[in-house]
């Protein structure tokens, strides 16, 4: 096995960050990262949006645990190791649903929507002793659950440090996302699940790769170009929506973005963006004004790309997604994906992103395929290690600084380290804050 503290050249003083390719093709370092990073965790669970309802459920993995997510008849949303106490079968099986009670598919044990065991099956015939009487039947709880604004996390080990403590400054972030509407943000409706044959660190990075964009979309673009020149200029089209977006379109000496990072590996991406008619947000252009303040409101319209380390990331351009990152093995991860938006959108902003949405996202979008693409082509190139050291973490390094920047400081944000610069600049070394996160967790692996 490659050590995990031997896989990243960190030199900050001799400007020198590199990655070996081991770190994404050693099944003992997956092995590593399940336990210490997504089992040793806060990890991202899903939207309170998902589950309004009593009963409403859905189920997710942390890391290799499979885990319930439910809201009881009493309204109060908990979260659940999904494996029966009696033999360990998993009690739920579909990605959602609503359910009063489950019943193991094995022995028949039921359990109700709060966990509670409410049946085992010929319980008066089981010459059972006092001691497994005075034994909890109830569904293991998480031993760390809470969420942040509709966010919900949790954690299968209790070792974590309070919530709030853990987002840090990256709780305004998600403000912005949920701040979008005074009843907060949901999922539309439809998700959309899909793997690719690459380690999940591939998608990590690439939320956050703005280098990528013209090389890697050219047929998007090109498409992009063609509509422009069909379209009137008015128009309410996709096209005019990205190209509002400055951050791969501006001006040599031009501010259009930068990024943020921030403790526990947690990072954002941003270009400055123009609000405009064609942003299903702008119907709240004057309500944003008078709630958020300026400041706010137009961060809302900037591209921003969010990554909670280590598997959640919230995309906001003409549309919004947020994906859920789910290792399965070193050269294999899911992807869940869905479309969100301020509830109480009005249809025809509603029906705006949604067609925006599928432009540009998932495996029937215009982009995600030349993603995914790409990380299935870096998976096979890792298998060359004649040099191991990959070189697309220095980006940036001369020109990063500690602490803020003036667009962070419109609205009181105080990140760890921050760049801006021109469309050019690309940053590479906000994937350093992952690798250091990553290192961080890792530490008491060997041990
Ligand atoms: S494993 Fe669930 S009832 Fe036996
Ligand atoms: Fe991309």
């Amino acid at each position: 096995m490659a050590n995990p503290h031997e896989l990243i050249d960190d030199r900050p003083d001799e400007g020198v960050f590199r990655i070996n390719r081991a770190m994404f093709d050693d099944p003992a370092i997956f092995e590593l990262e399940m336990r210490h990073i997504f089992e040793g965790g806060w990890v991202f669970l899903g939207l309170e949006s998902q589950v309004t309802n009593p009963h409403d459920y859905f189920t997710i993995n942390i890391g290799r645990v499979p885990a319930l997510i439910q809201r009881g008849g009493d309204g109060v949303l908990r979260g659940f190791v999904n494996s029966c106490p009696h033999k360990g079968a998993r009690i739920a099986h579909a990605a959602c649903g609503q359910a009063r009670q489950f019943v193991c598919p094995y022995h028949s044990w039921t359990f109700d929507s709060a966990g509670r065991n409410k049946g085992i099956k010929w319980k008066q015939g089981g010459c059972y002793t006092p001691g497994f009487d005075n034994d909890s039947h109830d569904l293991a709880p998480l031993p760390a659950f809470g969420s942040y604004k509709g966010f919900v996390f949790g954690s299968v080990t209790a070792d974590v440090p309070p919530l709030l403590d853990w987002l840090g400054e990256t709780a305004k972030l998600l403000d912005l996302v949920a701040n979008q509407s005074e009843e907060g943000v949901e999922s539309v409706p439809g998700s959309v699940t899909f793997t690719y044959e690459g380690n999940w660190k591939l998608q990590l990075e690439n939320c956050s790769d703005n280098y990528h964009f013209t090389s890697a979309h050219p047929s998007y673009i090109r498409l992009l170009e063609r509509r422009k020149a069909a379209e009137d200029a008015a128009s309410n089209s996709f096209t005019s929506a990205m190209q509002s977006q400055r951050h791969w379109s501006g001006e040599d000496d031009e501010i259009v973005g930068g990024t943020f990072s921030f403790p526990y590996g947690h990072v954002l991406n941003f270009g400055v963006g123009t609000p405009t008619p064609v942003s299903p947000l702008f119907e709240r252009f004057d309500w944003l004004t008078e709630t958020v303040g300026e400041a706010q409101r137009d961060w809302m319209f900037n591209m921003r790309n969010l990554t909670i380390f280590p598997n959640l990331q919230v995309a906001e351009n003409a549309a919004s997604q947020l994906r859920v990152i789910e290792p399965i093995s070193t050269n294999r991860t899911r992807m869940r994906t869905w479309c969100i938006g301020p509830k109480g959108e009005s249809p025809a902003a509603r029906k705006q992103r949604i067609r925006q949405y599928e432009d540009f996202y998932n495996p029937s979008g215009m982009a995600t395929p030349d993603d995914t693409v790409a990380y299935e082509d870096c998976q096979r190139g890792f298998a060359g290690k004649v040099e191991p050291w990959l070189q697309g973490y220095q980006r940036g390094m001369a020109t990063r600084k500690q602490g803020s920047s003036p667009l962070a400081d419109r609205i009181a944000l105080k990140p760890a380290w921050s760049i801006e610069g021109n469309s050019r600049l690309c940053d590479e070394t906000v994937y350093q804050s992952y690798y250091r996160e990553w290192a961080r967790r890792m530490a008491g692996a060997l041990a």
